[in-house]
């Protein structure tokens, strides 16, 4: 088991990566706190878990609000005693170009996306040091790492990026690791709205990706538990895509330019 008895704290627990971060994160020995927007949804993935067999909790948080996130980590903290993991998996993506964006769903993409890393690390690190040890996982996304659409959002996990990495600088001398996962495109429900309007969408992407497919909540928490766990006590302030090679270059255009060359000469 990599996680025996680490006490791991997921927000937006209640969906997708995040639920499947916890399930995989138990099934190795973790006691898991689900913490989501949705409490419903939070305890619907600790009552699977406990149902599998494991150990967890499920909350209510709004990680962008700080009063709400000191009760819910007050309260992991009287169930289990510490928290030894921190995943900031919580997210939302609204509006696209900033012409189209209001204030209001700028500054929303920010609050939770952006805000929501700095208000519950700053709450969480300082047991961690005082224990000398500790984790922290951020979720960010392929957006946050080049251009591809949804200003607010990307801008939000941009600024993810290098929030990951000073914290790794900050707070390697008292035991924390620091890290980030982006993701590429992956079938969870953050994705309802937009194939509602675009049946077609996860088609349509597929063929960017050199590895042939979009991914999988499971893609995410595989590289979620291997940067969590001491397999990877040697690691800090990376970025680590997991994408199926999306951003490892312009698979589309290299397609184009080797058509362009197959091209008998005229
Ligand atoms: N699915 C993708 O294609 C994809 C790609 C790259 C990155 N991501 C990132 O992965 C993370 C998880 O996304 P997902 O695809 O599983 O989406 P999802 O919608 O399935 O899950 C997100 C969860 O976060 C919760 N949440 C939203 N706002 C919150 C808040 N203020 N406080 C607490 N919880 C809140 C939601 O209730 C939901 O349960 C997000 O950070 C997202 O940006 C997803």
């Amino acid at each position: 088991m990599k996680l025996e008895d680490r006490v791991a704290f997921v927000t937006g627990g209640g969906s997708g990566i995040g639920r499947a971060i916890c399930e995989l994160f138990a099934s190795e020995g973790a006691l898991v706190v689900a913490a989501d927007l949705i409490p419903e949804r939070a305890v619907e993935t600790a009552e699977r878990i406990v149902s599998a067999g494991g150990t967890a909790l499920g909350l209510e948080i709004d990680v962008a609000d700080a009063g709400k996130v000191e009760r819910a980590i007050d309260a992991a903290i009287a169930e289990y005693g510490r928290i030894d993991i921190l995943v900031n998996n919580a997210g939302l993506s609204v509006g696209d170009r900033i012409t189209d964006l209001d204030e209001a769903r700028w500054d929303l993409n920010i609050d939770v996306v952006l805000n929501g890393v700095y208000i519950c690390s700053r709450l969480v690190i300082p047991g961690m040091a005082e224990r000398q040890s500790g984790v922290i996982l951020n979720i960010g996304s392929v957006n946050g790492l080049l251009a591809i659409g949804e200003s607010a959002y990307s801008a939000a996990k941009a600024g993810m990026v290098n929030l990951t990495q000073n914290m790794a600088i900050h707070y390697g001398d008292d035991g924390i690791r620091v890290n980030l996962i982006a993701p590429g495109t992956i079938r969870t429900p953050i994705w309802d709205e937009r194939l509602k309007a675009e049946p077609g969408a996860f088609e349509q992407l597929a063929p960017w990706y050199p590895l042939g497919r979009i991914g999988t909540p499971d893609d995410i928490a595989k590289a979620a538990l291997f940067l969590c766990s001491d397999d990877a006590s040697w690691i800090t302030g990376v970025a680590l895509p997991v994408d199926g090679g999306l951003t490892a270059g312009n698979y589309r255009f290299n397609k184009d330019l080797q058509g362009v060359r197959e091209k008998p000469a005229t």
